[in-house]
């Protein structure tokens, strides 16, 4: 049977930057893309979910850190460092230590998920908790990267956006094409830019290395948190503020390429409420059996507010990514929709009241 590579050996040939350098890979990649049953039917499309939070540190940040690690590694590189709202940092410090580099991370002050806080610490990397948000983490992270031997593993890296590029790869590898239709979240906007390459990269039509399978591209459907929407606003947001910690993000590093994608794909970029997010983030596991964490549903309350509005023709190919996995962030799991806290039903060990209780007759 075919044991799964990683992205590196997969994508070998379509990765320049690595070159022939040895792989640095905990086996990312490779990720299910589940056809979402409810999502569909409610949508009259077809959808489809890429499910991220199955990579090895349970985030997309994966398939760019093995790029970035795998090409920091073989520079020579001592140490690394990133700025993260969570998921790059817990990336970043498992990498590093399967490289066996040191690893600095700068996270803003609080409001990390605990799950990705913990991954950092059990890496063995070198927590920071800088007294400022996520944009005054990855300047300070740029200026220590300028001025002292150590290497930056943000999406500014080049190498982070060419790893993750091959999630698009791995879609048109299932599907036989591209899709028409690919969502997903925009924070530092990274990912989207990554997206928008592959599925350049791997057309027929490409003339940036070899041709691909796909025949066309999809529409790109960026959505960023409304308290945290700088790209929808066409300004830099000073103060961003969500429950989707992840995408807490007011002046996103890649915001060109963002709006490059959106433009040269006919697509959007636009906003989500926090209440649109955590509804489409319940709806997503408790009728379509994936848990994510908050920021990664707001592709799909994207999806849901555009078909609200009579913007989705029925009878689309649609992928949304899913971009964490939900026990990174679970505590908003354990609240109703009205904000109270989820409490189990207490029972003796008795078969007759647990039986009433599970509502058997
Ligand atoms: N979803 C999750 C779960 C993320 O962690 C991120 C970004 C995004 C979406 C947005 O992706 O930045 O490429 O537009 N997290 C970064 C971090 C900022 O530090 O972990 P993007």
């Amino acid at each position: 049977a075919h044991q799964w590579r990683g992205v590196v050996e997969e994508y070998r040939d379509r990765l320049a930057v690595v070159a022939g350098a040895p792989a640095v890979t905990l086996g990312e990649g490779g990720t299910p893309l589940v056809r979402a049953r409810h999502l569909s039917e409610l949508t009259g499309c077809d959808v489809r979910l890429k499910v991220e939070g199955c990579n090895p540190t349970g985030s997309f940040k994966d398939r760019g850190m093995t790029v970035a690690m795998t090409r920091a590694a073989a520079d020579g590189a001592r140490a690394v460092i990133c700025a993260s709202t969570g998921n790059t940092s817990a990336s970043a410090a498992a990498y590093a230590t399967a490289a066996g580099l040191s690893c600095g991370v700068l996270v803003p002050d609080g409001r990390i998920a605990m799950g990705k806080l913990s991954q950092a610490v059990a890496h063995g990397a070198t927590l920071l908790q800088v007294d400022g948000n996520f944009d005054d983490c990855l300047t300070l992270a740029r200026k220590l990267a300028e001025s002292y031997p150590v290497e930056l593993v943000n999406s500014v890296n080049p190498a982070r956006i060419e790893g993750q590029k091959t999630a698009a790869f791995e879609v048109v590898d299932a599907l036989g094409d591209a899709p028409d239709v690919h969502c997903l979240p925009v924070g530092n906007a990274g990912n989207i830019t990554a997206y928008w390459r592959g599925y350049t990269q791997y057309t027929d039509a490409a003339t940036n290395g070899q041709p691909g399978p796909a025949t066309r591209r999809p529409r790109m459907w960026g959505f960023q948190a409304a308290g945290a929407a700088p790209i929808v606003q066409g300004h830099p947001v000073d103060a961003p503020d969500t429950i989707a910690t992840a995408i807490r993000i007011g002046n996103p590093a890649s915001w060109e390429q963002a709006v490059a994608a959106r433009d040269e794909s006919g697509g959007v970029i636009e906003a989500v409420t926090d209440e649109e997010i955590l509804a489409a983030h319940r709806l997503l596991s408790s009728r379509d059996g994936v848990f994510v964490e908050p920021a990664s549903a707001a592709g799909v309350a994207g999806l849901l507010k555009r078909h609200a509005a009579g913007l989705v023709e029925s009878g689309l190919s649609i992928v949304i990514t899913v971009t964490g996995h939900g026990l990174k962030d679970p505590q908003w799991a354990l609240r109703e929709a009205d904000g109270s806290e989820v409490s189990p039903v207490r029972v003796g060990v008795d078969a007759v009241s647990a039986a009433a209780a599970l509502g058997l007759e």
